[in-house]
């Protein structure tokens, strides 16, 4: 089939490296994996030249506040979520030609090659500059150590490189009341010296490439993206930082020095092709550098989640533009946010779907996660994943129509025709019918894949198989059987037709299903050319073994999965109250001066319910103290008792009584309170530190 929708020999297709810091959810799939899969196999089953590559995106403030959190090492981390992806990625069926990881020599090297090269040209703008530092922590804070307000959207999550609400890419000076990470204070200025990528001397160059270029090939929501931020103009943006984990900077005045982690991580897309030219006997340069030839270039295409494009849209192509051997990318469709039953998908509160989990807990389902994703991928907009969709769409749709279908034919012609393909004689009109439909849908789906609609390629997909379940159940072999057994031979005949297609379809999809059905219909005809045939299957041809292709999704699992997210919810919960307030330094704890007192007096504060007047001696002195603790306390029962009191606390007026200072109390969850007092009587003023 020539296939005017896809013009290039040759192909590199890329989908985002994830960050090597936690395991792998389903908006992850629904973002760049799964669009990219389909394409990709798609590409193959039309004979292309296609080379798949991702890989762990290892540097990087996300890596290195992650050890933190974990109290462990950069290292460690990276090592645990790189093996878990790469294996997740592997059970699912994302057809990677390699995984690699940023952490390969093979890639430093590339990546301070890239460098050196903008460096020697004299692209970057050499800059000492005053930037935020952390003086508790002795760092400087860029990217995700630092957070505030975004200017432009007042996200007040914004990072200092990113805010992810609005996609706007920023410095950290750009931050409205920024916040170091670590410390959770304001930092301070501090000089320092750094490469930048001058964005503002490319712009004229990206609008014409970009802007200009790519009207009609960008989908809507990136060429949107990407002419605001051209709008709002370029700055020139730093390469280098100053943190302690990444690759070097190359330059003996940069010791110490990190490259950007958004300059190495896409050059890791071709470090990946470079190791995997290396283990299959493959020349990399052909699929990223331009050719003596330009019809021999190959078509560069980036798969990534919407947070992703100005990196690819902007930054990289500047950067591969600035080296100028490399190839441009043809198109970046971005993918919007996957949502869950009602709320955003959230590594750190434990709201996801892990891919790890499902794997697990839905043993040989791969393809029914795949069918619902892609069925409700985030395209042109935002969209949800529920469980109780998930089930409605398993149970009505691939049970009920693609399977029914499958299993009604084959299971028709074993009983009738010992598995045996009957010849299709006097064709009626229905019959053609069927078959002109059979030729025009792998055209139509052909067309939606090469323009990146996943969701309405697959529609078309189930389209054939609701046609071949009406076919057969309009048809009704099993009363004809009895009275014209050769009209029963073409209605088998047909519906094989039409499964063989199917399976020939489902490849680009469901690639665990379709290997099924193959299997079931001894059939051996991938390429996308035999689809629309309306005899793949020929007369006479044994038919395999009948295999059930999906079963029932049932109450009972969605219910455990909803339980699952509820516990996860609570327990966050939880978590967020008990650590509910930051790190303070020492030299904070201890500006608290806490003793020992002893309650010389108390009475209760005259129209007050919960508020005694007490009289303590601190060691140092007699005060007055007002404490809200009548509730629980008999004046009299106290009067005698040790507690902790913090007496430089500012002194208050409470009910027209200076109160001097604050007896410290212990609160449990539910409300009630004690005192704290020392397990024997110690001298009054005794310090507590
Ligand atoms: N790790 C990044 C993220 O998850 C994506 C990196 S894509 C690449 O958002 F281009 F840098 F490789
Ligand atoms: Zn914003």
């Amino acid at each position: 089939m020539s296939n005017i929708a896809l013009p290039f020999r040759r192909y590199t297709i890329t989908s985002a490296l994830p960050y090597a810091n936690g395991p792998l959810h389903i908006g992850h799939l629904a973002g760049a994996y799964i669009p990219g899969d389909i394409f990709v196999r798609f590409l193959r089953l039309n004979d292309k030249d296609v080379v798949y590559v991702c890989g762990s995106d290892e540097h990087g403030a996300a890596i290195t506040i992650k050890a933190k959190k974990e109290k462990t090492t950069p290292k460690a981390i990276i090592d645990k979520y790189h093996s878990q992806i790469k294996e997740s990625f592997e059970q699912f069926g994302i057809s990677f030609d390699i995984y690699h990881r940023t952490s390969e020599k093979i890639h430093h090297e590339l990546s301070q090659e890239f460098f050196l090269n903008l460096y020697e040209k004299g692209e970057f703008i050499e800059q000492l500059s005053e930037q935020y530092y952390d003086e508790e922590f002795h760092q400087f804070l860029a990217d995700r150590y630092i957070v505030g307000t975004c200017p432009n959207c007042k996200n007040e999550g914004a990072y200092g490189d990113q805010c992810e609400k609005c996609g706007t890419s920023l410095n950290p000076t750009d931050l409205i009341n920024p916040i170091s990470t670590l410390s959770g204070k304001p930092p301070v200025l501090r000089e320092t010296k750094h490469w930048y990528l001058p964005l503002d001397k490319y712009q004229p160059w990206l609008e014409k490439w970009l802007l200009e270029g790519k009207k009609d090939t960008l989908k809507p929501n990136v060429y949107g993206q990407c002419r605001s931020w051209l709008k709002s103009g370029l700055q020139p943006r730093s390469m280098t930082r100053d943190l302690d984990w990444g690759v070097d900077v190359p330059l003996d005045e940069a010791v110490g020095k990190k490259l950007y982690v958004w300059l190495d991580a896409p050059i890791g897309y071709i470090s990946a092709t470079k190791q995997w030219a290396l283990d299959t006997g493959n020349d990399w340069e052909l699929y990223w550098k331009k050719q003596p030839d330009v019809a021999d270039d190959a078509c560069l295409i980036h798969f990534i989640g919407k947070d992703n494009i100005v990196f690819h849209c902007i930054t990289f192509p500047s950067i591969l533009h600035a080296h100028g051997e490399y190839i441009l990318p043809e198109n970046v469709p971005a993918n919007e946010f996957l949502n869950l039953e009602g709320d955003k998908l959230s590594t750190s509160r434990n709201h996801a779907v892990w891919l790890h989990e499902y794997l697990d807990e839905f043993p040989g389902k791969q393809d029914e996660l795949r069918y619902v994703l892609t069925s409700i991928l985030p395209e042109t907009s935002d969209s949800e994943f529920t469980w109780k969709d998930f089930q409605a769409r398993v149970n009505n749709e691939l049970v009920a129509i693609f399977g029914n279908f499958i299993n009604r034919v084959l299971v028709l012609s074993h009983n009738y025709f010992d598995g045996k393909v009957m010849p299709a004689a006097n064709l009626t009109d229905t019959d053609r019918f069927i078959f002109s439909e059979l030729e025009r849908y792998p055209k139509d789906i052909a067309g939606s894949i090469s323009q990146y609609r996943f969701r309405e390629a697959l529609a078309q997909f189930m389209n054939v198989a609701r046609l071949g379940n009406k076919y057969l159940a309009d048809a009704e072999p099993w009363k004809l059987i009895k009275t014209d057994e050769e009209r029963v031979k073409t209605i088998l005949n047909v519906s094989l037709q039409i499964a063989a297609n199917l399976a020939v379809m489902a490849q680009p999809f469901l690639p665990h299903t379709a290997e099924r059905l193959f299997s079931m219909l001894n059939l051996d005809a991938r390429d996308w050319e035999n689809a629309g045939r309306e005899t793949l299957l020929p007369e006479g041809h044994q038919l395999g073994e009948v295999q059930l292709l999906f079963e029932k999704i049932t109450d009972e699992q969605v219910d455990a999965q909803l339980a699952k997210l509820s516990k996860a919810k609570e327990a966050n919960e939880k978590a967020a109250k008990a650590i509910a307030k930051g790190n303070i330094s020492f030299e904070d704890f201890i500006k608290l001066d806490i003793r020992v007192g002893k309650i010389l007096t108390a009475e209760k504060v005259a129209k007050t319910k919960k508020l005694l007047k007490l009289t303590i001696d601190t060691g140092i002195d007699r005060r007055t103290v007002v404490s809200g603790i009548a509730a629980f306390f008999n004046p009299e029962e106290i009067v005698g008792r040790q507690v902790s009191i913090l007496i430089n606390l500012e002194p208050r007026e409470i009910k027209g009584i200076v109160s001097q200072g604050m007896i410290l109390m212990a609160e449990d969850a539910d409300g009630r309170l004690d005192f704290v007092s020392p397990g024997s009587e110690v001298s009054p003023g005794s310090e507590i530190r």
